[in-house]
Protein backbone atom coordinates (compact mmCIF):
# COMPACT_ATOMS: atom_id res chain seq x y z
CA UNK A 1 0.00 0.00 0.00
CA UNK A 2 1.03 3.84 -0.99
CA UNK A 3 2.89 5.83 2.03
CA UNK A 4 0.46 8.24 3.01
CA UNK A 5 0.60 11.35 5.17
CA UNK A 6 -2.62 11.49 8.12
CA UNK A 7 -3.62 14.52 9.99
CA UNK A 8 -6.15 14.05 12.21
CA UNK A 9 -8.64 16.96 12.32
CA UNK A 10 -9.05 17.88 15.81
CA UNK A 11 -12.34 19.73 16.05
CA UNK A 12 -13.86 16.60 15.28
CA UNK A 13 -12.04 14.78 18.56
CA UNK A 14 -14.55 13.78 21.95
CA UNK A 15 -13.55 16.69 23.89
CA UNK A 16 -14.04 14.35 27.26
CA UNK A 17 -10.68 11.77 25.86
CA UNK A 18 -8.90 14.78 24.63
CA UNK A 19 -5.82 12.92 26.50
CA UNK A 20 -6.07 9.65 25.87
CA UNK A 21 -6.69 10.56 22.10
CA UNK A 22 -3.87 12.45 21.74
CA UNK A 23 -1.35 10.46 23.37
CA UNK A 24 -2.68 7.74 21.67
CA UNK A 25 -2.07 9.16 18.12
CA UNK A 26 1.23 10.78 18.73
CA UNK A 27 3.46 8.24 17.40
CA UNK A 28 1.28 7.02 14.90
CA UNK A 29 0.25 10.44 12.89
CA UNK A 30 2.15 12.94 10.76
CA UNK A 31 0.41 16.00 11.69
CA UNK A 32 -2.56 17.61 13.32
CA UNK A 33 -5.33 19.38 11.94
CA UNK A 34 -6.48 22.36 13.33
CA UNK A 35 -9.56 24.27 12.72
CA UNK A 36 -9.71 27.84 13.36
CA UNK A 37 -12.89 29.78 12.23
CA UNK A 38 -14.30 33.27 13.27
CA UNK A 39 -18.19 32.60 12.38
CA UNK A 40 -17.79 34.97 9.69
CA UNK A 41 -16.45 33.18 7.12
CA UNK A 42 -17.57 30.68 7.79
CA UNK A 43 -20.71 30.22 9.97
CA UNK A 44 -19.43 28.42 13.23
CA UNK A 45 -16.57 28.57 15.71
CA UNK A 46 -14.14 25.51 16.62
CA UNK A 47 -10.68 25.91 17.90
CA UNK A 48 -8.44 28.09 18.58
CA UNK A 49 -5.18 29.34 19.23
CA UNK A 50 -5.46 28.98 22.77
CA UNK A 51 -6.22 24.69 22.10
CA UNK A 52 -3.08 24.89 20.05
CA UNK A 53 -1.03 25.20 23.30
CA UNK A 54 -3.27 23.09 25.16
CA UNK A 55 -2.21 19.94 22.53
CA UNK A 56 0.90 20.83 22.80
CA UNK A 57 1.51 20.18 26.45
CA UNK A 58 1.36 16.49 25.77
CA UNK A 59 2.60 16.47 22.39
CA UNK A 60 5.31 16.91 19.90
CA UNK A 61 3.49 16.32 16.73
CA UNK A 62 3.93 18.97 13.79
CA UNK A 63 0.45 21.45 14.38
CA UNK A 64 -1.08 22.78 10.98
CA UNK A 65 -3.52 25.24 11.47
CA UNK A 66 -6.63 25.54 8.76
CA UNK A 67 -7.64 29.26 8.64
CA UNK A 68 -11.43 29.46 7.98
CA UNK A 69 -11.18 33.75 8.84
CA UNK A 70 -11.94 37.14 7.43
CA UNK A 71 -9.21 38.64 8.68
CA UNK A 72 -6.21 36.35 7.84
CA UNK A 73 -3.25 38.60 9.07
CA UNK A 74 -5.10 38.93 12.81
CA UNK A 75 -5.20 35.27 13.26
CA UNK A 76 -1.41 34.72 11.99
CA UNK A 77 0.06 36.79 14.35
CA UNK A 78 -2.06 34.81 17.31
CA UNK A 79 -1.09 31.42 15.24
CA UNK A 80 2.84 32.36 15.30
CA UNK A 81 2.58 33.82 19.19
CA UNK A 82 1.86 30.01 19.61
CA UNK A 83 4.27 28.56 17.67
CA UNK A 84 1.46 26.48 15.30
CA UNK A 85 4.02 24.96 13.22
CA UNK A 86 2.25 25.13 10.10
CA UNK A 87 -0.52 28.14 9.23
CA UNK A 88 -2.60 27.78 5.88
CA UNK A 89 -5.08 30.53 5.06
CA UNK A 90 -8.14 30.89 3.26
CA UNK A 91 -6.87 32.17 -0.43
CA UNK A 92 -10.36 33.89 -0.84
CA UNK A 93 -9.48 36.64 1.06
CA UNK A 94 -5.51 36.65 0.49
CA UNK A 95 -5.74 39.29 -2.30
CA UNK A 96 -3.55 42.26 -1.09
CA UNK A 97 -2.21 40.42 1.48
CA UNK A 98 -0.82 36.68 0.29
CA UNK A 99 2.96 37.76 0.01
CA UNK A 100 2.81 39.80 3.06
CA UNK A 101 1.73 36.95 5.12
CA UNK A 102 3.61 34.10 3.45
CA UNK A 103 6.64 36.46 4.37
CA UNK A 104 5.35 36.97 7.96
CA UNK A 105 4.78 33.25 8.42
CA UNK A 106 8.21 32.15 6.82
CA UNK A 107 9.89 34.74 9.00
CA UNK A 108 8.98 32.86 11.89
CA UNK A 109 10.27 29.92 11.02
CA UNK A 110 6.86 28.46 9.98
CA UNK A 111 5.50 26.93 6.88
CA UNK A 112 2.85 28.83 5.34
CA UNK A 113 0.36 27.06 3.44
CA UNK A 114 -3.33 28.19 0.93
CA UNK A 115 -6.31 26.86 1.36
CA UNK A 116 -9.13 26.32 -1.52
CA UNK A 117 -12.38 26.34 -1.29
CA UNK A 118 -14.53 24.64 -3.93
CA UNK A 119 -15.45 27.07 -5.80
CA UNK A 120 -11.88 28.54 -5.87
CA UNK A 121 -10.08 27.56 -9.12
CA UNK A 122 -5.83 26.62 -8.66
CA UNK A 123 -5.42 30.19 -10.65
CA UNK A 124 -6.09 32.06 -7.46
CA UNK A 125 -2.92 31.57 -5.83
CA UNK A 126 -0.73 30.95 -9.44
CA UNK A 127 0.84 34.44 -8.20
CA UNK A 128 2.51 33.01 -5.01
CA UNK A 129 2.37 29.12 -5.73
CA UNK A 130 6.37 28.83 -5.90
CA UNK A 131 5.93 30.06 -2.09
CA UNK A 132 3.71 27.77 -0.77
CA UNK A 133 4.63 24.81 1.75
CA UNK A 134 1.48 23.41 0.54
CA UNK A 135 -1.74 23.45 -0.72
CA UNK A 136 -4.98 21.90 0.66
CA UNK A 137 -8.09 21.13 -1.48
CA UNK A 138 -11.20 21.05 -0.12
CA UNK A 139 -13.76 18.50 -0.61
CA UNK A 140 -16.55 19.64 1.02
CA UNK A 141 -18.09 23.29 1.76
CA UNK A 142 -15.91 24.49 4.98
CA UNK A 143 -17.31 24.96 8.07
CA UNK A 144 -18.56 21.64 9.25
CA UNK A 145 -17.59 18.25 9.56
CA UNK A 146 -19.67 15.21 8.32
CA UNK A 147 -20.52 17.22 5.10
CA UNK A 148 -21.42 15.93 1.61
CA UNK A 149 -18.12 14.78 -0.26
CA UNK A 150 -17.15 17.01 -3.51
CA UNK A 151 -15.96 14.91 -5.63
CA UNK A 152 -15.52 17.17 -8.33
CA UNK A 153 -13.25 19.26 -6.22
CA UNK A 154 -10.65 16.37 -6.47
CA UNK A 155 -9.75 17.12 -9.91
CA UNK A 156 -7.49 19.99 -8.47
CA UNK A 157 -5.49 17.81 -6.79
CA UNK A 158 -4.74 16.03 -10.18
CA UNK A 159 -3.97 19.55 -11.45
CA UNK A 160 -1.86 20.60 -8.70
CA UNK A 161 0.58 16.89 -9.11
CA UNK A 162 1.18 17.97 -12.54
CA UNK A 163 1.80 21.45 -12.27
CA UNK A 164 4.41 20.83 -9.64
CA UNK A 165 5.68 17.99 -11.85
CA UNK A 166 6.25 20.76 -14.72
CA UNK A 167 7.25 23.34 -12.68
CA UNK A 168 9.50 21.51 -9.96
CA UNK A 169 7.37 23.15 -7.21
CA UNK A 170 7.67 21.99 -3.61
CA UNK A 171 4.52 22.40 -2.27
CA UNK A 172 2.48 19.07 -0.46
CA UNK A 173 -0.93 18.43 -1.44
CA UNK A 174 -3.42 17.91 1.45
CA UNK A 175 -7.28 17.08 0.97
CA UNK A 176 -9.88 18.08 3.69
CA UNK A 177 -13.25 17.02 4.10
CA UNK A 178 -15.00 13.53 4.15
CA UNK A 179 -12.26 11.47 3.69
CA UNK A 180 -13.38 7.54 4.61
CA UNK A 181 -13.95 4.62 3.18
CA UNK A 182 -16.63 5.48 1.03
CA UNK A 183 -14.41 7.80 -0.89
CA UNK A 184 -11.26 5.93 -0.15
CA UNK A 185 -10.72 4.95 -4.31
CA UNK A 186 -11.50 8.00 -5.95
CA UNK A 187 -9.77 9.93 -3.59
CA UNK A 188 -6.57 7.25 -3.57
CA UNK A 189 -6.88 7.90 -8.05
CA UNK A 190 -6.35 11.46 -7.18
CA UNK A 191 -3.56 10.71 -4.90
CA UNK A 192 -2.87 13.64 -2.63
CA UNK A 193 0.18 14.00 0.08
CA UNK A 194 -1.79 14.28 3.01
CA UNK A 195 -5.36 12.72 4.24
CA UNK A 196 -7.22 15.36 6.76
CA UNK A 197 -9.25 12.81 8.79
CA UNK A 198 -12.07 13.72 10.61
CA UNK A 199 -15.42 12.30 11.78
CA UNK A 200 -16.19 10.11 9.28
CA UNK A 201 -12.97 8.72 8.74
CA UNK A 202 -11.83 8.46 12.47
CA UNK A 203 -12.90 9.49 15.77
CA UNK A 204 -16.69 9.02 14.83
CA UNK A 205 -16.00 5.45 13.65
CA UNK A 206 -16.16 4.15 17.63
CA UNK A 207 -15.99 5.74 20.90
CA UNK A 208 -12.75 4.40 21.82
CA UNK A 209 -9.88 6.08 19.62
CA UNK A 210 -7.71 2.34 19.72
CA UNK A 211 -11.02 0.84 17.89
CA UNK A 212 -11.23 3.47 15.57
CA UNK A 213 -7.61 3.33 14.67
CA UNK A 214 -7.67 -0.15 13.90
CA UNK A 215 -11.57 0.31 12.03
CA UNK A 216 -9.79 2.98 9.82
CA UNK A 217 -6.77 1.16 9.20
CA UNK A 218 -8.51 -2.19 8.07
CA UNK A 219 -10.52 -0.16 5.81
CA UNK A 220 -7.68 1.96 4.40
CA UNK A 221 -4.94 -0.32 3.73
C1 LIG B 1 -14.41 21.45 8.19
C2 LIG B 1 -12.99 21.16 8.51
C3 LIG B 1 -12.55 19.76 8.42
C4 LIG B 1 -13.44 18.78 9.16
C5 LIG B 1 -13.56 17.55 8.31
O1 LIG B 1 -14.56 22.76 7.72
O2 LIG B 1 -12.13 21.92 7.69
O3 LIG B 1 -11.20 19.64 8.82
O4 LIG B 1 -12.94 18.41 10.40
O5 LIG B 1 -14.37 16.60 8.92
P1 LIG B 1 -14.86 15.33 8.07
O6 LIG B 1 -13.62 14.64 7.57
O7 LIG B 1 -15.66 14.50 9.03
O8 LIG B 1 -15.66 15.85 6.91
ZN1 LIG C 1 -10.03 21.74 8.11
Amino acid sequence: SRKIQLSPSLMTMDLDQFKEQITFLNDKVNSYHIDIMDGHFVPNITLSPWFVEQVRKISDVPMSAHMMVTDAPFWVKQLIDVNCDEICFPSEVANGVAFSMIDEIHHAGLKAGAVLNPETSIDTIMPYIDLLDKVTIMTIDPGFAGQRFLQSCLRKITQLRELREEQGYTYQIEMDGSTNLKHWKMISDANPDIYVIGRSGLFGLTDNIEDSWKQMLQEYE
